[in-house]
């Protein structure tokens, strides 16, 4: 088999590019390793940066995001009592986010794919990479047990954390980052409708807890647990309680529902460099994760994928590597400012039970600045709307 981009992964980051690229007319091949239905049901964070929905506009794939999507003008910020509302539009010249869940976009960018005609091959697992360092790579497979061989002019490796991609860079050449924190975050899902109108994100002595949604009728709720939590150890009325508890706030009251799903996620920051390696480009988690306080790991992996797309329609159509060749810088500026952001909104919300005294007081000194400053709060609002450069 033979293309132009083969692409590594079915997630937001190989979904989104393989349409960019058939709406440039380049030819490419998707290869995912597992079936559609588990690609279609993990569910994954879903707070959209406004770059986010237009470039899903832009890939014609907005239809139900656009009905569905909650569009949001700032978050809560709730801590010792206090609940501090952070208003978006007013500190970023008028930009605000989206709630969408990730796997409904997985969902939709599949469906069109599909309608299309794309060369998407699920249950292919991909199994070397070879040849980036020359003109012609060639990607290894399987399908029904049987190795297949892809060649191709490029490779997009969007195969998330634990693909192959990464690897085929040779070590001496990539450089890794990264932090492993000391908590893990218990998400839920539950059928009730949600018990506010923005985001509230929370700090407790007991730990961080977020409200989030999915929709008018169905929330989505978090708590910072150990890395080593079991679900076993947390039935309905543990969490329900733990939630009340954090997120406490007088006058205020959280409504429950049945649970539908729950998960623990364990928060890591980690960054590999560079982000291309002669024909191999990686993008979204496939290069890069962040812990989910910052919400950017999703708008991050579309952003990769924006500039990817330009890079190979510049290549294959006006015959430059310029884009090529800038891309992992591109897109490394974008990913360590959100390092950066994610990083400092976790530390900031996260209880740590080995901080002394001293590291809480300065702990609780900053969410109060946060609530009081003007300064502060818009530095908050023009990185979680996604922070962009004059430039
Ligand atoms: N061959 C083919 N596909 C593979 C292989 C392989 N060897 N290894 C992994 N994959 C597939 C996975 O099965 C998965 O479907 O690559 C896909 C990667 O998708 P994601 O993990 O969703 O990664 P990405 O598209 O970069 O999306 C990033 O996911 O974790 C969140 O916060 C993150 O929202 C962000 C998004
Ligand atoms: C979510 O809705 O899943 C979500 C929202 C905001 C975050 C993380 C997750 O910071």
């Amino acid at each position: 088999m033979r293309t132009r981009v083969a692409i590594i992964g079915a997630g937001p980051a190989g979904l989104l590019l393989s349409q960019l690229l058939h709406d440039r007319g380049i030819d490419a091949v998707l290869l995912e390793a597992r079936d559609r239905a588990y690609c279609e049901g993990r569910q994954r964070a879903g707070m959209l940066e406004q770059a986010t929905v237009d470039v899903l506009r832009e890939a014609g794939a907005a239809n139900r995001l656009d009905r569905e999507g909650l569009v949001h003008h700032g978050i809560h910020l709730r801590f010792a009592g206090r609940d501090r509302h952070i208003d978006f539009p007013s500190r970023t010249g008028g930009r605000s986010v989206t709630v969408y869940g990730q796997t409904e976009i997985v969902k939709d960018l599949i469906a069109k794919r599909v309608a299309e005609g794309a060369r998407m091959y699920f249950d292919a697992p991909v199994t070397a990479i070879e040849g980036i360092d020359g003109d012609a790579p060639r990607v290894r497979f399987l399908r029904d047990g049987v190795e297949e061989v892809l060649e191709c002019d490029l490779v997009a490796g969007c195969d998330g954390f634990h693909g192959v991609s990464r690897g085929a860079i040779p070590a001496d050449v990539l450089k890794i980052h990264e932090r492993v924190h000391p908590f893990a975050w218990l998400g839920i899902l539950a059928d009730v409708a949600p018990s506010t109108d923005d985001l509230i994100y929370a700090y407790n002595e007991r730990g961080f807890a977020l409200h989030s949604m999915r929709s008018r009728a169905v929330s989505r709720l978090y708590l910072q647990v150990d890395p080593d939590a079991d679900l076993a150890d947390w039935p309905d009325e543990r969490i329900w309680a733990e939630l009340r508890e954090r997120l406490a706030l007088p006058g205020w009251t959280l409504d429950e529902g049945p649970i539908r799903e729950r998960s623990i996620t364990p928060m890591r920051s980690f960054v590999a460099e560079p982000m291309s390696f002669g024909r191999l480009f990686l993008a979204g988690d496939a290069a890069h994760i962040v812990p989910p306080t910052g919400a950017k790991g999703l708008n991050l992996a579309m952003a990769d994928v924006r500039v990817l797309a330009r890079a190979c329609e510049e290549f294959f159509l006006a015959g430059s590597r310029a884009g090529l060749d800038g891309y992992s810088d591109a897109c490394l500026r974008r990913v360590w400012r959100a390092e950066q952001f994610s990083y400092w909104m976790t530390t900031l919300l996260h209880a740590r039970g080995d901080a002394d005294a001293f590291e809480r007081r300065c702990q609780e000194a900053q969410l109060a600045y946060l609530a009081d400053s003007d300064a502060a709060m818009a530095t908050l609002a023009e990185n979680y709307v996604g922070y962009t450069w004059a430039d």
